[in-house]
Parts: C-alpha cells; structure tokens; sequence
C-alpha cells in the first residue's frame, strides 16, 4: 500500500493505519503485563522469553525480533549494565568480580533488566519494552529506573504536531542530567508501522527546536536508555549485546506512539495499567 512520506522521509498514516497499530500495541503491552509475575530470582532470561513467544503465537502475532537481521530470539533482554539487545538464554559477562555468582542465564536477587518486545498483528509492529527488578532492588538502581520512566514520559508530552524531534531529544536529555545520568548515543528510537524500522532516528539527546518537525500521522518509539555511569557502550562479540563501558548500571523504557491532531496517542499502553508498575512495589 502507497503511504505519502514528508519531504524528511516519514510516512504519514490514515485513521484505517492508526486502527492496525492500536491491535498491535495493545498486544506488546499485554506480554509486557503478562510477563512480569515471572520475574523472580531463579528464573532464567531464556525461560522468559520462550514465554514472552508463546504468548504472542498464541495470540496470533509474530515475533518480529526473531530472524530479524539474524536475531536470535523473541525478545530482548538486557540485565543491569546491559544496555540493550540482551541475548535471552545467553551468560551475561559479569560487571565486576563480585558479581560473578551468575554461572549462567539466571537471574539473581536485587537485579534489574528491561524486557523487549516487538510483535506483528495483521502486518502491524507493536515494540514496547518496561523495566522489572528481581526481589530486591538497591536504592540506587531504584532510582535509576524512576528517572528513566519519567524522562520517556517527559519525551512523550513533547510529541505532538508543530514540534520537532530536537524537542524530544531535548527534554529527555535535559531531566537525566539533571539527575546526574547520561543518555546513551549509540542506540535511538524509530520510525515504525507496517516495517520495524524506518526513519526517522529519534535520538534521546538534542537541541530544543532543532531537527525534522513532528506532523499528524507520524508512527515511531521513544526509547531512552540512561546509565548510571557514562553514556559510552560496547558490543559484544555475539554482535548484538551492548553493554556500558563502565559496567555500571543501564535501564529503558519504550513506548510506540501515533501523532494526532493535539498530541500522541501511545499505542502500547498497559491496558492493565503496569507500565510503571516497577515503581510501585
Ligand atoms: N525492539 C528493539 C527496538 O526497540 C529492536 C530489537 S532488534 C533485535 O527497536 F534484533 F535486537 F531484536
Ligand atoms: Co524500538
Ligand atoms: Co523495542
């Protein structure tokens, strides 16, 4: 199907598109709710994430990660300095020696990871992604996660049509170095719809102003991934872990949204209201 795309490469949707990615998104967020009573120490990253794919085959919807440009898994899933596109089922290096309990991919007390899914319903891609701790968290990474939540949120209030995505950048970047975290540069967020990915880079970080304006019809995530140290990351040799520099701690929240007449509509929200649940607990 022939969509118009604006003079910066951006395709703009119709109210019939917008129908497509409300399915799609309400189905990234209900694994996201399922999921997280799985949480818990003992349980393995790979264990998850054959849940995380049974609940989207059984819900009539592909896992758009596996396969994809070799991507192993339907979900990703990213512990503590892992910053993103954490391997499910794979050791994750230890940041430091006295960390090294983890002999495997099971999840230990007091750590924190993101959960990753992009599901495709009737050709549309739904990708969300929330934070969960496993027992308990330190006060640090606590707060870590709190900030990150909020700055998405920040990010979100500036999608709206007549601004730019400068803006969005601009209002993440600005309340996580006011709570002394960095924003991470290498990984951004993405135009999305009836592909996975697709222009424009939504980047975490920018100037107010600055960059492609934001219209009607625009489909794309708002994915900041903020660290508690540098905002420096590696990858690893598996060519898809990336993890800080550093080895101190990561955390990302990610939302699809829809620009509409006044502001966004945010495809994956919890239809059993635990995007934030996390912090509550
Ligand atoms: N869901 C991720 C995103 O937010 C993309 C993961 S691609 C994968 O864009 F291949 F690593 F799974
Ligand atoms: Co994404
Ligand atoms: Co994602």
């Amino acid at each position: 199907m022939k969509r118009p795309i604006n003079k910066n490469g951006i395709t703009i949707h119709s109210a019939a598109d917008f129908e497509g990615m409300r399915k799609a998104g309400k189905l990234a967020a209900e694994i996201l709710d399922m999921i997280g009573e799985y949480v818990r120490p003992g349980v393995t990253t790979g264990e998850l994430d054959q849940i995380c794919h049974d609940f989207m085959i059984a819900n009539n919807s592909v896992p758009a990660t596996l396969g994809y440009r070799g991507y192993p898994k339907s979900s990703c899933i990213s512990l503590n300095h892992v910053v993103c596109h954490g391997i499910p089922g794979e050791k994750i290096p230890s940041a430091t020696s006295k960390n090294s309990k983890r002999k495997d991919d099971t999840i230990i007390d007091g750590d924190i990871l993101n959960i990753d899914v992009t599901c495709i319903v009737d050709g549309w891609y739904g990708d969300n992604s929330r934070m969960y701790v496993a027992g308990k968290a330190k006060p640090y990474a606590k707060r870590l996660i709190q900030v990150t939540h909020d700055a998405l949120m920040l990010g979100i209030e500036q999608a709206k049509p007549g601004n730019t995505f400068g803006d969005i950048g601009a209002a993440i970047s600005e309340y996580a170095h006011k709570h002394n975290l960095s924003v991470v540069r290498d990984f951004c967020g993405h135009g999305i719809g009836a592909v996975f990915h697709s222009a424009p880079n939504v980047v975490h970080f920018g100037r107010w102003g600055k960059g492609p304006v934001i219209e009607e019809g625009m489909f794309f995530t708002i994915e900041p991934m903020l660290n508690l140290g540098k905002y420096d990351c590696e990858v690893l040799a598996d060519n898809w872990t990336a993890i800080t520099v550093d080895r101190k701690l990561s955390a990302q929240f990610e939302h699809t949204i829809g620009i509409t007449e006044n502001g966004a509509e945010i495809f994956t929200e919890s239809p059993k209201g635990l995007f934030d649940q996390v912090l509550k607990s």
